[in-house]
């Protein structure tokens, strides 16, 4: 969220492109903000943004001999990739190969990164942006959005990356908590048995990949002890849900899955304030 004035230099300005930990542009939120001229090829501007930041520069993705990609757009471009044509004010026309920012809440379930799956850790996803391939676009500057400088380490296991990555890792597993209590609650009211077995199971791989997220990267050898209560609460409820799918009869499937959304709760409060949620992760 440390975005200072949308694009300012010195900040992370994550939010200015994924806004609230999802794909959408803070920029493309504000019309008026410079830079908002249309591209040659018609492609409009403003909500579902897309961005230019040089993952194909990556040495990773240059080792690997990736083929360039250049996103949207349909234009010959002098890299050899078919992409777009931005008309930045006082600097002209400029070649751009550009990507939808995606939804950051659940990245850390998603590896390898990025658009050609060149990065494989979400720390090295998060420390690209210190990167010279990121730094190469940001001097450029991008005809949506106009530079976004980030200022972050280009080292994984800087400790503001680690932290970041964390808190990324900590979103994703209250969006499969989220998601886990909504399958719990739905096989409650489901018609039949065959329903409630089905739907638990569907909550029962949200918990285990929530507890997955919650031991991987940095959090792999952690002591805290809230994360490692979580986990424990996380691993009854994964239990609970399986009990409940397999169960013979409802009144078992009840009773299991009471048990399973009471572990589940009581993971969510070890991550954060429920009261500090928005409503549909309050449940
Ligand atoms: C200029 C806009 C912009 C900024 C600023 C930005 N991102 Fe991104 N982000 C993108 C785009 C575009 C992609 C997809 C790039 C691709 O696939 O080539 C992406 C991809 C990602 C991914 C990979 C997701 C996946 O599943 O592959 C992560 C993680 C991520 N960004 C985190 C961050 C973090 C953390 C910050 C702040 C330090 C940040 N981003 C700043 C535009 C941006």
């Amino acid at each position: 969220m440390d975005t200072g004035n949308i694009g300012e230099p010195g900040h992370k300005n994550c939010n200015a492109c994924h806004f609230n930990g999802g794909g959408t542009g803070a920029f493309s939120l504000n019309p008026g903000a410079p830079g908002f001229t249309p591209k040659l090829d018609g492609v409009p501007r403003g909500f579902n943004f897309t961005t230019g930041t040089n993952v194909n520069a990556l040495p990773a993705s240059l080792a690997l001999r990736l083929p360039r990609d250049g996103g949207f757009g349909s234009i010959r471009l002098p890299f050899g990739s078919f992409g777009n044509i931005g008309e930045i004010p006082g600097v002209g026309r400029v070649p751009l190969e550009e990507f939808n920012s995606m939804s950051v809440i659940e990245s850390a379930d998603t590896a390898p990164f990025f658009h050609n799956h060149a990065v494989e850790t979400l720390e090295e996803a998060v420390a690209f942006y210190g990167t010279p391939a990121y730094s190469a676009v940001e001097s450029i500057g991008d005809a949506v959005a106009g530079p976004v400088p980030v200022k972050i380490s280009s080292n994984p296991n800087d400790p503001e990356v680690q932290d970041i990555s964390t808190f990324l890792r900590v979103l994703n597993a209250l969006e499969n908590i989220r998601s886990a209590l909504s399958a719990g609650e739905r096989a409650r009211q489901a018609a039949s048995l065959t329903d409630v077995q089905e739907i638990a199971a569907l909550g029962r791989e949200e918990a285990i990949d929530a507890i997955e997220v919650l031991s991987s990267g940095s959090l792999q050898r952690t002591q805290d002890l809230s994360l490692i209560l979580c986990r424990a609460r996380l691993s009854a409820a994964r239990g609970a849900l399986n009990a409940a799918s397999s169960a013979g009869n409802r009144a078992g499937a009840e009773q299991a899955l009471r048990e399973a959304l009471t572990a589940l709760r009581g993971s969510r409060e070890l991550l954060a304030d429920p009261a500090t949620l928005p409503a549909s992760f309050r449940k």
